[in-house]
């Protein structure tokens, strides 16, 4: 799962510049509670669609799920893979997060890439571990101690890409221990062009959030045509546009679109940040859309849930309640060593054994469904556990397929590899994509 936080600043914020996204999530956390079916668990076992012809098809494997190792990857329907992976230390290092070896280490997970024909990238911060980003790169010899920690890494794993998954530059939203300064979407810069010289082979890009990065005065950057040049691509984190543990009304937590919402809801979505992505200097090419195979589940009466037979748009709901998702979901302290409620996320697959939907992924009888026009993403409602959850399935991964497509982006990233049921979500991306389905 992506994040657990109660951020106050968020709720000044815009939202979608400050959606938290891959987290990095201690091990602990992982296995909480007992999944309510024994049919389901997570995991995915059908035959894949093959990606669409040149284009990204990539997934983030996280290394702390104790039932969902490497050995458990699907890898058909990807050709790149990033493994999610290392943090930012005190020491101004990146670190490895577990041992080398261990049926989730990186040894485990190259090997397995390479034997699989996939593009194997590791991953370093996300929500977690982007604490010491800023002052590991904050001055020249810093960047060099730091550059020279990824250096080694990759050497010594064989890692083709690496990614950066700063939750956020020059920004105060994410863990609220990050060191940050105004300086750091331009000593970002600076640290990947000296990787590159470094290692002119290794392929870089960057997971951010759905607006650019801030510039120096606080508000989002307008050129990063620099970016553009040592960046392959970056990965737009499309989600956690709404939240649970930090919006006021259920929304989307993906949503295509937004320009059909009221103005008061537009907070984000794929194609405000495509538009966003290409005026700031980065070509559709290089824009690799990130898609969830999760959702954000709500606590809500079923009076204010269910109007006019059909679930409500834009809900309030209790935000004093908070909603235990699947079993991937806990509450835990952070990676400050805060507290923090479980997320209630629940995975595609953790939607099916909660009993929300069905096997194929349709509304399971007894509970409340809709598709929402606008941001072309489902919510379900459970009207026995009053929870609501907006989440995506195969027709909202077909629209975003059919969008990748049409505005020519290079293709998808999936947050979370194991989060998917049956390649469900894959195949309906991926057919989209390559114009099978
Ligand atoms: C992961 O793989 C192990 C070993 O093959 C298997 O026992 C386990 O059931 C798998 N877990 C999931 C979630 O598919
Ligand atoms: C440089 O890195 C060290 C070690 O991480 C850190 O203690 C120091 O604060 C950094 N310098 C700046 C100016 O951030
Ligand atoms: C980089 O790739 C090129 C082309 O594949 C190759 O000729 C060159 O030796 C590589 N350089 C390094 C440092 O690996
Ligand atoms: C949903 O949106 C599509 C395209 O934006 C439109 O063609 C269709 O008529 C809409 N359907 C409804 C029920 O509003």
């Amino acid at each position: 799962m992506k994040f657990s936080l109660a951020i106050a600043s968020l709720l000044v914020l815009p939202f979608a510049a400050a959606a938290p996204t891959c987290s990095l999530k201690s091990s602990s956390a992982a296995s909480a509670t007992t999944p309510t079916s024994t049919a389901t668990s997570p995991g995915s076992t059908s035959t894949p669609v093959n990606p669409g012809k040149g284009s990204v098809a990539m997934a983030w494997f996280a290394n702390w799920h104790t039932d969902y190792t490497v050995a458990n990857i699907t890898w058909k329907g990807f050709n790149r893979m990033s493994y999610f992976g290392a943090i930012t230390s005190a020491a101004g290092t990146a670190i490895m997060t577990v041992s080398d070896s261990s049926p989730s280490g990186p040894v485990t997970f190259i090997t397995a890439a390479k034997q699989n024909n996939v593009f194997p990238v590791l991953t370093i911060g996300g929500w977690d571990g982007s604490i010491y980003f800023s002052s590991s790169i904050s001055t020249s010899s810093n960047r060099t101690t730091f550059v020279q920690s990824i250096v080694s890494m990759v050497n010594k794993y064989g890692f083709q890409g690496v990614e950066f998954d700063w939750e956020y530059p020059g920004s105060t939203n994410g863990l609220s221990c990050n060191t940050e300064s105004p300086q750091d979407t331009a000593n970002l810069l600076s640290m990947l062009q000296e990787l590159k010289t470094a290692l002119p082979n290794l392929s870089l890009s960057a997971a951010t959030p759905v607006k650019p990065w801030n510039d120096a005065t606080g508000n989002p950057s307008t050129d990063l045509t620099s970016f553009a040049k040592v960046l392959d691509y970056v990965e737009i984190m499309n989600y956690d546009v709404y939240g649970d543990t930090f919006s006021k009304v259920v929304g989307p937590n993906s949503p295509l679109d937004d320009s059909c919402a009221a103005a008061a809801d537009q907070t984000g979505s794929a194609t405000s940040a495509v538009k966003l992505w290409t005026a700031a200097g980065f070509s559709a090419k290089q824009i690799v859309l990130g898609v969830p195979s999760y959702g954000h589940g709500y606590s809500i009466s079923q009076s204010a849930a269910v109007q006019a037979n059909t679930l409500a748009s834009y809900p309030s709901f209790n935000t004093n309640t908070p909603v235990t998702g699947d079993s991937w979901d806990a509450a835990g302290p952070d990676a400050c060593g805060i507290n923090q409620p479980a997320s209630g996320d629940f995975n595609f697959w953790g939607l099916i054994a909660g009993g929300f939907l069905n096997e194929d992924g349709s509304v399971a009888s007894g509970m409340t469904g809709r598709f929402d026009n606008c941001s072309q993403t489902p919510y379900v409602y459970n009207p026995n556990t009053q929870v609501m959850v907006a989440y995506d399935n195969a027709q909202s991964f077909t629209a975003k397929g059919n969008f990748i497509k049409q505005a020519g982006l290079a293709g998808f990233a999936l947050w979370e590899m194991g989060g998917d049921y049956n390649n469900i979500l894959l195949n309906a991306i991926n057919g989209a994509i390559s114009g099978s389905s």
